[in-house]
């Protein structure tokens, strides 16, 4: 009598959810099944618990990425994620992807509104495979469509990416809208290069792999961990020659990282094996050195516009000039901006009650932003072209001569032994403490670079101050004289 109630009991349990006990079984996700962000680490794991497919939230938000991820490692590793054209892939909580009775996966926002799907027919389940693959199949044996296919900024092992494909970097750990850099199969190679957003037309290529003109078919990560590019011919040339970690003992991922460099990473399987960490550590990367990688004609280069790339552990920083500051402080590739007025052409900068004057960036070019080249020319000539040009921003002074530029600057590198910036900055006249060309004496020694540099700072406030009373006033008084001439009641004056 006991054991009937209990198997009444298990049947009736099996009947109220048979959606999560049938979703487990063989590791095969039935039709009608779905997944929420309100249901929080609710996920769809591969037979080994390897991988799983859900939602993940994006640190300190209340935005969440439909991904798959490494699901043994503690910091869940993103492998994949949808890219829907042009948007921010993130949803907010009430977001939902469901594989419906008729064999879509669709993802919908809060209000039900459909953001991505995956476009098939006929298919009879979805899985999440232990290779990380997320799977939709038929009842035969056939996948009609796989995350593999549509590859976001990672390739796994047992991933090959051919010339339909590319990767995409994302902005930044914490944001996954689709960031400046692309890996992609041209012409047989394997390229990257920086993209224009938001239409992801292609600049040029800052790395090439070499020895593959024209005969490059795909670029393949097998499950061994060999990453290599095969050829039409049936050869292939190997890229992560040097590295002889193995899948038995590590996890795997070759990622186009937000700086834009491509690494393979590993991590121990079992955590502390030996003397690996249970970390990611980068077993490969390309190129070697970002910073002085090929230039890029068109757009930024590696950093942002105005900035230039400085290598620090291999990792590529993107620095901004003095008087210059981050357009976006949360994301320092995007760039930086002038702290002051660039100079005009038209009005006389006395009148604002600043004067132009150079301060030096040892080491510091951007190849790409020259409109005029004088040669030979000595420093002192260098810095008086360039402060008499109303167009100059910065000149770089070499020994082989002066080069003007003009805003944006791009392709900003700073470790060239034979430059030096000069970069054109707005001073204040009446904050001045001493006259600007003795500051600038001063600051030709290198060891002094700091306590100048720091000085300059406390200077600097200062200016900004006067800047903005004196934009305040240049907005104003012409304001006031014009509208008095035009009509002698305006609102202007009411003000005033
Ligand atoms: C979800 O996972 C996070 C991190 O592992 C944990 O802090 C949180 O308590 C979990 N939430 C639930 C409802 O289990
Ligand atoms: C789907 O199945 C139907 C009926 O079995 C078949 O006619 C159709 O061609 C299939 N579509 C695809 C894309 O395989
Ligand atoms: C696939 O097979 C399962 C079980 O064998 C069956 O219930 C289901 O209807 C089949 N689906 C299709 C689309 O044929
Ligand atoms: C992510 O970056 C993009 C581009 O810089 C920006 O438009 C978007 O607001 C950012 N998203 C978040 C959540 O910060
Ligand atoms: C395939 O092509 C590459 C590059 O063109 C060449 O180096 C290689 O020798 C060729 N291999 C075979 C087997 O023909
Ligand atoms: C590529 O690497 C694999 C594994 O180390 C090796 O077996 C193969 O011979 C290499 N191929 C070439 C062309 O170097
Ligand atoms: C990892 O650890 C498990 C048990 O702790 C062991 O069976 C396995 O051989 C280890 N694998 C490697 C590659 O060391
Ligand atoms: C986990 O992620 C955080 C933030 O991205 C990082 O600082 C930390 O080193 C990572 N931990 C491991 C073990 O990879
Ligand atoms: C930078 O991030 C912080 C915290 O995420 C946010 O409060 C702030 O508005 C962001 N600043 C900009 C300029 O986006």
């Amino acid at each position: 009598m006991a054991m009937a109630s209990e198997s009444h009991i298990l049947c009736l349990l099996l009947f109220l959810f048979p959606l999560s006990i049938t979703a487990q079984t063989k590791g095969r996700i039935t039709l009608g099944s779905s997944l929420s962000t309100l249901e929080e680490n609710t996920s769809w794991a591969s037979p080994s618990g390897e991988f799983a497919f859900g939602f993940r939230r994006i640190a300190d938000t209340n935005l969440y990425l439909l991904a798959t991820w490494f699901d043994k490692i503690p910091n869940k590793t993103i492998t994949w994620y949808p890219t829907p054209s042009n948007t921010d892939p993130t949803v907010q909580t009430g977001s939902e992807v469901k594989l419906t009775s008729d064999g879509q996966l669709v993802l919908s926002d809060q209000n039900g509104q459909e953001i991505w799907s995956a476009e098939t027919s006929n298919v009879s389940y979805a899985a999440m495979l232990d290779t990380g693959n997320f799977v939709l199949a038929s009842n035969g044996s056939s996948y009609l469509w796989q995350s593999f296919d549509h590859p976001s900024h990672t390739l796994l092992p047992g991933q090959v990416l051919d010339p339909s494909n590319s990767l995409f970097s994302h902005q930044s750990d914490s944001n996954y809208s689709i960031g400046k850099f692309q890996l992609q199969m041209l012409n047989g190679n394997v390229v990257l290069n920086p993209i224009a957003l938001p239409t992801k037309n292609s600049y040029d290529a800052y790395w090439t792999s070499t020895n593959t003109q024209g005969s490059g078919s795909s670029l393949s990560f097998d499950l061994s961990g060999y990453v290599y590019i095969e050829m039409w011919n049936g050869s292939s040339v190997n890229l992560t020659s040097g590295d002889t970690s193995t899948t038995k003992e590590f996890y795997q991922r070759v990622t186009l990282d937000p700086d834009g460099v491509l690494r393979k990473y590993i991590y121990p399987r079992n955590g502390t094996t030996g003397s690996w960490k249970p970390s990611w550590s980068t077993s490969w990367w390309v190129p070697e050195d970002i910073c002085n990688s090929a230039l890029v004609q068109i757009g930024s280069g590696i950093c942002g516009f105005n900035s230039y790339c400085i290598l620090e552990d291999g990792r590529p920083t993107c620095g901004c000039p003095p008087m210059y500051s981050y357009l976006d402080p949360n994301n320092t590739r995007n760039g930086c901006k002038p702290d002051f007025i660039a100079q005009s052409c038209d009005t006389d900068a006395s009148e604002a009650g600043v004067t132009y004057v150079i301060q030096d960036l040892l080491g510091a070019n951007w190849p790409t932003s020259d409109y005029e080249r004088l040669t030979p020319m000595n420093e002192g000539d260098c810095r008086r072209a360039c402060l008499e040009d109303c167009f100059c921003a910065v000149a770089i002074f070499g020994s082989a001569g002066c080069w003007k530029k003009k805003l944006p600057l791009s392709n900003g590198r700073g470790h060239e032994n034979d430059a030096k910036a000069l970069i054109k900055v707005a001073v204040s006249i009446s904050s001045l403490p001493s006259p600007p060309q003795e500051l600038l004496e001063r600051k030709r020694n290198r060891s002094k670079l700091i306590p100048v540099g720091a000085a300059m700072l406390g200077i600097s406030v200062l200016i900004n101050l006067f800047l903005l009373s004196g934009i305040a006033l240049s907005l104003l008084l012409p304001c006031c004289r014009k509208s008095k001439r035009l009509h002698q009641d305006s609102d202007c004056k009411r003000k005033t």
